[in-house]
C-alpha cells in the first residue's frame, strides 16, 4: 500500500504561546484547544514497561512521550493508574490520590505531566466516580460497621426481597452479566443487606445523593488539577444518578436495551447538574481544562446534553465508533453528530476504537453487524486496508479526535488469546456484552524480534501474550516505511495540523452524484480549501480530481483530472 505525502511538513513544536503552561499565564483567552486536538488514549499497563515486570507503568509512558510528540498528537489520555486491586484493570479504584505501586508513585505522576507539558502535549486523567472498589477505605467500613452505618449511605444498600431478603433488591442487571447486586454478610456472620454494582461486584456503585459523595469528588478533581492536568475523561459520566426508588426495569437481556432506551440507571437527567458543579471547577484554573463524558446515550441527541456551555467541554461519540464500513450509514451519523453538537457549541468528536471494543482494523475484517466484541478475526488485509481508509476519514472530519495507542500500528484484536491468559471481568461472567476486552488490551510491540517487543525490557514478560507476528508491526519496523500505517498516521497528523480548512469545525459540505459507495466532503475556509474522498466499495471506481492529492490510504492513480480510486480507500485532496 503505498500513501502520497505531497506538501505537507513534519509536526512542529508547538508555539510557545499554544504550550500548556502558556495557556495557563493566559487564561482570560479562550481558545479551546480541545476544539481540534487528536487526543491518544494510552493504556497504562499495555503502552511501555520501564521495570520488567510485564506490566506498563508511568516512567515506561514517560519514557515513551516523545515518540508521541512525534507522532503529532496533542494530548494523552491517560486510563486509570490508581491504587487498585485491579478487578476490572483500574476502573476499581481504591485510593483516588494514590498511585498503584505497579505503575510507580505521585513523583512518577508528577514528571510524567511535566513532561508532557514540556514537550507540548496535555494530559488527561481517568476520574470514576460511578463507582469504587469494594476495597475502597469507605466501602470497607460500610460493610464492617454494617446496617445503620452512615458508611452505607454513600453506597446503595438495600435489604432483599422476597421472606429472609434472599432475593436482590430489584431486577437489575450488571454490564458484566448477572445480576447488579450482590449480598453481604453481617459482622455477625449473618446474610445481611445487598449492595449495588452495575459493573462487577468489586465495583460498588456509590450514592450520589449523598453529600460526602460529591465533597469527596470535588475534592479529587481540585488535587488531580492542583497536580496540574488538563483534564479528565470521566468514565460511566451517564452513571451515576439513579432513578428514584431504583425501579424495576421489567424483562431480562436489559444489556440490550442500552443504547436505545433510558434506563433508570443510565442518563438520568439529574447526572447534569454535578458536571454544572465541575465545570465551575474546571473554569476556576488556568489554562482552559477539559471534562470528557464517556456516556452511553441513546441518541447523540442526548449525548449532546453533557456538553452544553455549562457542563462538560466533549463527549466521546459511540454511535459513531459502533457504525459498520458503510457509505450511507458513515454519512448519517456524521450528519447526526454534527448536527447534534451545533446547537450546544460544542465540537464534535471521533473514535474508531478503545480499551473495551474490538480494534477497528479487526471490526473491519469481519461481516458488518456483529457488533464491537468480537473473537474472529476476519481478513486481516481487507481489516486493515478498511481501518486505513477509515482512521483518514475520522482525521478529516470537523472536530476533535481520539486515537487508541495501537491503531497507529494498524494492530489487530488479538481474537485467540487462550482463557486462562484473559483477565477482564466481564469474560467469567459469561452473559456481559464485554467479554472480550483483553483482545485490545495486548501490549504495544516497539522493537526488536521477539516478545516483548520492546515493551519491556529484554526477557521481559507481557501481562497478555503478544502475537508472533506482532516483530512486523513494531514501530521499530514501520518508522520510515513509507507505505506503514505508523507513517501514514504521521503525515496525517501533520497535514492535519498544517492544513487551514482541517481540525475544528461544526459542517461539511457533501458531495453528491457519485457512484453509491463513494463518499466525498469539502471543508471550505477563506484560507484553503479541502476534500475527502472515500471510497467504501469493494471495486476500484473513477471519479473526478477534486485537486491535487495530499495523503491517502492505499495508491491512488490521478490522470488526466480523474481518480481511480481503489477499493476501501479514502483520498485526502488541497483544493
Ligand atoms: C468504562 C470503562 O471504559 C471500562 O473499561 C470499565 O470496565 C467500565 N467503564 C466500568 O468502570
Amino acid at each position: 500500500m503505498t500513501q502520497y505525502l505531497t506538501d505537507a511538513s513534519r509536526p512542529v513544536a508547538p508555539a510557545a504561546d499554544t504550550a500548556p503552561g502558556a495557556a495557563a499565564a493566559s487564561a482570560a483567552e479562550p481558545r479551546g484547544w480541545w476544539r481540534d486536538a487528536v487526543i491518544y488514549q494510552v493504556y497504562p499497563r499495555s503502552f511501555a514497561d520501564s521495570d520488567g515486570d510485564g506490566m506498563g507503568d508511568l516512567p515506561g509512558i514517560r519514557s515513551r512521550l516523545p515518540y508521541l510528540r512525534a507522532l503529532g498528537v496533542d494530548a494523552v489520555w491517560l486510563s486509570p493508574f490508581y491504587a487498585s486491586p485491579q478487578a476490572d484493570a483500574g476502573y476499581d479504584v481504591a485510593d483516588y490520590r494514590a498511585i498503584d505501586p505497579m505503575f510507580g508513585d505521585l513523583h512518577d505522576a508528577d514528571a510524567l505531566i511535566r513532561d508532557a507539558h514540556g514537550l507540548g502535549l496535555r494530559v488527561i486523567v481517568d476520574l470514576v466516580p460511578n463507582h469504587s472498589s469494594d476495597q475502597h477505605e469507605w466501602f470497607k467500613r460500610a460493610l464492617r460497621e454494617g446496617p445503620g452505618s452512615p458508611l452505607r449511605e454513600r453506597y446503595h444498600f438495600r435489604p432483599g426481597k422476597g421472606e429472609d431478603g434472599e432475593l436482590p433488591p430489584n431486577d437489575w442487571e450488571s454490564i458484566f452479566g448477572g445480576p447488579a447486586w450482590t449480598r453481604t454478610n453481617n459482622p455477625d456472620g449473618t446474610p445481611g443487606e445487598w449492595y449495588l454494582h452495575l459493573f462487577a461486584p468489586q465495583q460498588p456503585d456509590f450514592n450520589w445523593e449523598n453529600r460526602a459523595v460529591a465533597d469527596e469528588f470535588r475534592s479529587i478533581l481540585r488535587f488531580w488539577l492542583d497536580m496540574g492536568v488538563d483534564g479528565f475523561r470521566i468514565d460511566v459520566a451517564h452513571g451515576m444518578v439513579k432513578a428514584a426508588g431504583l425501579p424495576d426495569i421489567g424483562g431480562h437481556d436489559q444489556l440490550k436495551l442500552l443504547g436505545n432506551d433510558v434506563m433508570p440507571f443510565f442518563d438520568q437527567d439529574g447526572v447534569h447538574a454535578i458536571y454544572r458543579e465541575w465545570r465551575k471547577i474546571l473554569d476556576e484554573y488556568p489554562g482552559e481544562r477539559i471534562g470528557v463524558a464517556e456516556a452511553w446515550t441513546p441518541t447523540v441527541a442526548r449525548t449532546a446534553n453533557y456538553v452544553r456551555p455549562d457542563e462538560l467541554h466533549q463527549a466521546f461519540n459511540f454511535q459513531y465508533l459502533g457504525t459498520d464500513w458503510d457509505a450511507a450509514a458513515l454519512r448519517e451519523v456524521i450528519d447526526v453528530s454534527l448536527d447534534a453538537m451545533r446547537p450546544v457549541g460544542a465540537p464534535a468528536t471521533w473514535v474508531l476504537s478503545n480499551h473495551d471494543v474490538t480494534r477497528h482494523a479487526t471490526r473491519f475484517a469481519n461481516e458488518p453487524g456483529l457488533g464491537t466484541q468480537l473473537r474472529t478475526p476476519g481478513d486481516r488485509a481487507l481489516g486493515l486496508r478498511r481501518a486505513r481508509a477509515a482512521s483518514l476519514l475520522m482525521l478529516a472530519l470537523p472536530g476533535s479526535a481520539y486515537v487508541y495507542q495501537g491503531e497507529e500500528l494498524g494492530l489487530p484484536d488479538v481474537t485467540d488469546l487462550p482463557d486462562e491468559a484473559r483477565q477482564d471481568p466481564a469474560f467469567f461472567r459469561g452473559a456481559g456484552q464485554d467479554g472480550f476486552r483483553d483482545g485490545c488490551r495486548v501490549p504495544i510491540p516497539w522493537s526488536g524480534t521477539e516478545a516483548p517487543y520492546g515493551f519491556g525490557p529484554e526477557g521481559g514478560a507481557s501481562w497478555l501474550p503478544q502475537p508472533a507476528e506482532w516483530a512486523e508491526l513494531s514501530v521499530e519496523a514501520q518508522t520510515g516505511d513509507p507505505n506503514s500505517t505508523l507513517e501514514m498516521y504521521r503525515s496525517a497528523l501533520a497535514v492535519r495540523r498544517e492544513h487551514p480548512a482541517l481540525g475544528a469545525g461544526t459542517a461539511v459540505t457533501w458531495v453528491d452524484g457519485l457512484p453509491e459507495g463513494v463518499l466525498a466532503f469539502r471543508r471550505d475556509t477563506a484560507e484553503g480549501s479541502f476534500a475527502c474522498t472515500v471510497n467504501l466499495t469493494a471495486e476500484a471506481v473513477r471519479i473526478p480530481a477534486p485537486g491535487r492529492v495530499l495523503l491517502s490510504s492505499a495508491q491512488a492513480e490521478v490522470v488526466d483530472g480523474a481518480v481511480e480510486l481503489p477499493s476501501d480507500c479514502t483520498v485526502w485532496w488541497a483544493v
